[in-house]
């Protein structure tokens, strides 16, 4: 497996503001690997670093195996990068958008027309880009950073703003692009899209990377509670004491009651024989919970 990114150590300052603090980290080829953290993390300075687009002040990035700073345009046409925020041509259609972009690296209009039917705006192509939807705009600024076939994309918080179909036609896009061999690196402050999407998952919070993972494994490394939530009003109150005695927390807000314990088997048992399941429903560790620990703070985007 040859690796796409190097990163080690790189460190950025704005002022007095440490926005970068000591970052490492490496993705593969084909990668698909996720920046996720609150506001303010570091996540975009990290990315527009790595990307060739801002200079670190410490540290050493390699991108396909040379480095992106000062500019270098070798990389350009093997990387695609959609920025936070997308900035169009103005007054233009979607399909002169990408036919332009496309043109700049010397792609003809064909493959522009083929990357507009990838994302799903063929019947948008004559519409003009301000009047494209949010989650319109969303894929074709995607269509934008791809029309050249590049190796690696980078997508800076690319669901964002976005109504819940939209992310998921624009995740079921990523997955393609991915699948096609290209290496993925996308920031995100949502959990459950990081969880969904990403074969690793770096933890970043104030400048820092705090973990590096799959999904999966931040979870399980966790020994987390299970949350076991019933509906009220089945078990009398000896009877939820019972249940819970030693084993878990409760919590009854009128609708359901929550048992948080870490020996689900006996909760669950517990609540079989008393023939209370109604309206069961069981949650496990989530990246959530992943961030409450490493942070000691409940995760805020
Ligand atoms: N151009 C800038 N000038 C000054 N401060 C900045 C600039 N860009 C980002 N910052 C600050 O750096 C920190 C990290 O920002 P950023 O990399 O945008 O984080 P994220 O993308 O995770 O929200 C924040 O405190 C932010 O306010
Ligand atoms: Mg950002």
């Amino acid at each position: 497996m040859s690796v796409s990114i190097r990163v080690a150590d790189v460190r950025k300052s704005y002022g007095d503001v440490v926005a970068v603090d000591g970052v490492s980290f490496e993705v593969d080829q084909g990668e698909f690997f996720g920046i996720l953290g609150p506001n303010g993390a570091g996540k975009t300075t990290t990315l527009e670093i790595v990307e060739g687009l801002r200079e670190a002040d410490a540290g050493s990035v390699e991108l396909l195996g040379m480095s992106p700073w000062p500019r270098n345009t070798a990389l350009l046409p093997r990387m695609g990068v959609q920025l936070q925020g997308t900035a169009f041509f103005e007054r233009l259609t979607a399909r002169e958008q990408l036919v332009t972009f496309g043109s700049l690296y010397g792609v003809g209009p064909k493959k522009a027309d083929a990357m507009l039917e990838t994302v799903g705006l063929t019947d948008k192509a004559g519409t003009r880009v301000e009047k494209l939807s949010g989650g319109q705009a969303q894929r074709l600024s995607i269509a934008c950073a791809l029309v050249h076939d590049p190796e690696v994309v980078f997508l800076d918080e690319p669901t964002a703003a976005l109504d819940p179909q939209a992310r998921r036609n624009l995740w079921d896009l990523l997955r393609t692009i991915n699948g096609e061999g290209r290496t993925v690196v996308l920031t995100t402050h949502h959990m459950d899209e990081a969880e969904l999407l990403c074969d690793r998952v770096a933890i970043m919070d104030h400048g820092k990377i705090l973990k590096i993972d799959p999904p999966a494994a931040l979870v399980r490394g966790l020994d987390a509670a299970t949350h076991i939530t019933v509906d009220s009003g089945h078990l009398a109150p000896a009877d939820l004491a019972a249940i819970a005695d030693g084993v878990a927390e409760t919590e009854d807000d009128g609708a359901t009651i929550t048992f948080t314990t870490r020996d689900p088997s006996t909760v669950l048992t517990a609540l079989a024989e008393h023939r209370v399941l109604n309206g069961l429903r069981v949650r496990g560790a989530t990246l959530e919970d992943v961030f409450l620990e490493l942070t000691g703070r409940e995760y805020r985007a």
